[in-house]
Parts: structure tokens; C-alpha cells; sequence
């Protein structure tokens, strides 16, 4: 084996040209495996006299250092090439900003509805809670509102097989508590409502309250005095004016709606219907199971989102329900 030099220089350009371990393990066989060209030469070694075989036995040698150094080299390089790869693909940026911890917080209108809960509460009335998913029957017949009466065309309704029907007011709540309970009976019931509306002031499902005080003797001076104080308590201000202005409910007689303006502040002076009203039908105490004769009182359903608008400037409806942090943040 005379040309060790050229097979050394040849050794160290394929482990150069090794981009990966394996190829190089694999360029390495070529020359330190088993029938690799330097271990062919040491085998040959035995044919030699000896004088020959130590001088050419320490070319080999030397030979074989040069590779195997040559091999170690290259190996440290290449695991220090994906040790390198390695870091890149793991890397933050620094200058990235922090990762905010979210906070949620309590939809605008919900906060209403709990403030309205707290005010009522404080007065006396209890809290009571009803089905969205309603019978024909509580919705609308015991409501003194038949089949054909001309006031369901205001109430069109997203109707559910089986003659059920998503409730169009809380009104139903007012029967069901009713025939559940004995007088005195005073309560709200605020809940989800639906109806077929879909526009600035309208959406298809929206918020209401029903309020409902029977006894023996309650009459229209206790609804206006329970509402204003209400009003004023919701808004933190006596500087607003109430309004009862003669309506009609197929429920309710007589009937008003309340509609409610600021005499200060940038809403001044802007009148806004907040709820319908009136004294409960003589028929409905009936529905209720008990004596018209006897057992008297109130009623009435405000809107939440139109409670919630007022309290804070809010100029449509939708922007409750379109679910964009940007507006809803601004209640947190
Ligand atoms: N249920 C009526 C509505 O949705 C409001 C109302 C409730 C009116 C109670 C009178 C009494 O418009």
C-alpha cells in the first residue's frame, strides 16, 4: 500500500461531503470497516519481512490516526450543525409581547338583570325563573289572548314542533307563579325572550322582566309608586321623569306604558318606552285560579336591553349581541 497519503485525502473529502451521521458512518466503512481500505493494509502487513512490516505497520498507523481524527471532527461537527438546527427552530423572540392572562367579565346585560334582581329583592319581591321553550296556552290563551284575538299578530313567534313556541314576553311567568303560589304574591321574573324583530332597537331574542304584585288591594298608585322608585334607584338619580301613557294589553286593564326621561345629563329631555303595564285583567286572576272579586294588582314587563341602553348610552340594540370585546370591554 504505497498511496496512504491519497487514500488519507480522499478519506477527509468524503467525510467533508457527509451532511448527515449516517453518511457518515456509511463513508466511514469505506475505509476503518472490515474490509475498509486501511484495515485491507494491515491484513496485507503479514506478508511482509519484518523490518518492512513496523515501517510500513507505523505508515498505517499514522494513516489510520489522521482518518479517525478526521471522523471524530466530523462527527462533532455535524451534532454540533443539529444541535445548532435544533436551537433555531426552538427560539423565542424576545421582543414578542408578554402573554396576557384574559379576564371575562359580566355581559352588560346581565349586569342589568342583576341589579334589577337586587332592587326588587330589596323591596320584597321574590326572584322567580321560567321556561323559554312555552305552551300556546300560557303564552297567549291565559293571557287573555285566544286563538284569533287581532293582538297575537303583534307577537309573531319562532314556533317549536309539538305547539310549543319560544315565549314572546315573560307574561307566561306571571300565570305560572300564580297558580303556584298563594296572595300575596309579589314577584319578578326576568328571563330570555323571542320574537320575529330584528332591527336597531329589535333582535330576535332579547331580555325581559315581568313584575307581578297581587293582594287585596293593590292597585295603580302602587304600580307607579314600586316603578318610579325603581327607575330611580336603577339610574342612581332623582333627576328623571316617568311617564304612564295609556296603552292596550289583552292582560292588563287598564293598561299603560311607562316610558322614562332624564331632566339632566346628556339623555335629557329624550322620552324612551322602558316597559308595558297595567292593572291585571280580571279574566288572567281568573287563570290564575283565583277571585277577580277578591284579588287585585299590577303587572308589568320592562325590556332589559332597553334598561341597560339608557343606563349607559348604548344608541343600538345589536351591539349587545354581536359579541365584539372591543365593545363589550368597556363594561369590565
Ligand atoms: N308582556 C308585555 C310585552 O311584552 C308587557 C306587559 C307585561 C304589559 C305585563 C303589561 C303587563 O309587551
Amino acid at each position: 500500500m504505497d498511496d496512504l497519503d491519497g487514500v488519507v485525502a480522499e478519506a477527509l473529502d468524503v467525510f467533508a461531503a457527509a451532511g448527515d451521521p449516517a453518511s457518515l458512518e456509511q463513508g466511514k466503512a469505506r475505509y476503518l470497516g472490515k474490509a475498509g481500505r486501511l484495515t485491507e493494509a494491515l491484513k496485507s502487513l503479514g506478508k511482509l519481512d519484518p523490518a518492512e512490516r513496523r515501517e510500513a505497520g507505523a505508515r498505517i498507523n499514522a494513516a489510520k490516526e489522521r482518518i479517525e481524527g478526521a471522523l471524530a471532527a466530523r462527527r462533532d461537527a455535524l451534532l454540533e450543525a443539529e444541535f445548532e438546527a435544533r436551537l433555531r427552530g426552538e427560539a423565542v423572540d424576545v421582543t414578542l409581547p408578554g402573554r396576557m392572562r384574559a379576564r371575562g367579565s359580566v355581559h352588560p346585560v346581565i349586569r342589568t338583570w342583576r341589579r334589577v334582581e337586587d332592587i326588587f329583592r330589596s323591596i320584597g319581591f321574590a326572584v322567580a325563573d321560567g321556561p323559554e321553550i312555552e305552551t300556546d296556552w300560557y303564552n297567549f290563551t291565559a293571557l287573555n289572548q285566544p286563538e284569533n284575538h287581532p293582538a297575537r299578530s303583534m307577537h309573531d313567534t319562532f314556533y317549536v314542533e309539538g305547539g310549543l313556541l319560544l315565549r314572546t314576553h315573560t307574561s307566561p311567568m306571571q300565570v305560572r307563579y300564580a297558580r303556584t303560589h298563594e296572595p300575596p304574591i309579589k314577584v319578578i321574573a326576568p328571563g330570555r325572550t323571542y320574537r320575529v324583530d330584528s332591527d336597531a332597537t329589535h333582535s330576535p331574542m332579547f331580555h325581559q322582566v315581568e313584575g307581578l304584585w297581587i293582594d287585596e288591594n293593590i292597585s295603580f298608585a302602587d304600580l307607579k309608586g314600586v316603578y318610579t322608585d325603581f327607575l330611580r334607584r336603577f339610574f342612581e338619580t332623582d333627576q328623571l321623569d316617568v311617564r304612564f301613557r295609556p296603552s292596550f294589553f289583552p292582560f292588563t286593564e287598564p293598561s299603560a306604558e311607562i316610558d322614562m326621561a332624564f331632566s339632566s345629563g346628556p339623555l335629557k329631555g329624550r322620552w324612551l318606552e322602558i316597559s308595558g303595564s297595567g292593572q291585571v285583567h280580571p279574566q288572567v286572576i281568573r287563570n290564575f285560579g283565583l277571585d277577580p272579586e277578591r284579588h287585585v294588582g299590577f303587572a308589568f314587563g320592562s325590556g332589559l336591553e332597553r334598561l341597560t341602553m339608557l343606563r349607559y348610552g348604548v344608541g343600538d340594540l345589536r351591539l349587545f349581541f354581536e359579541g365584539d370585546v372591543r365593545f363589550l370591554e368597556q363594561f369590565a
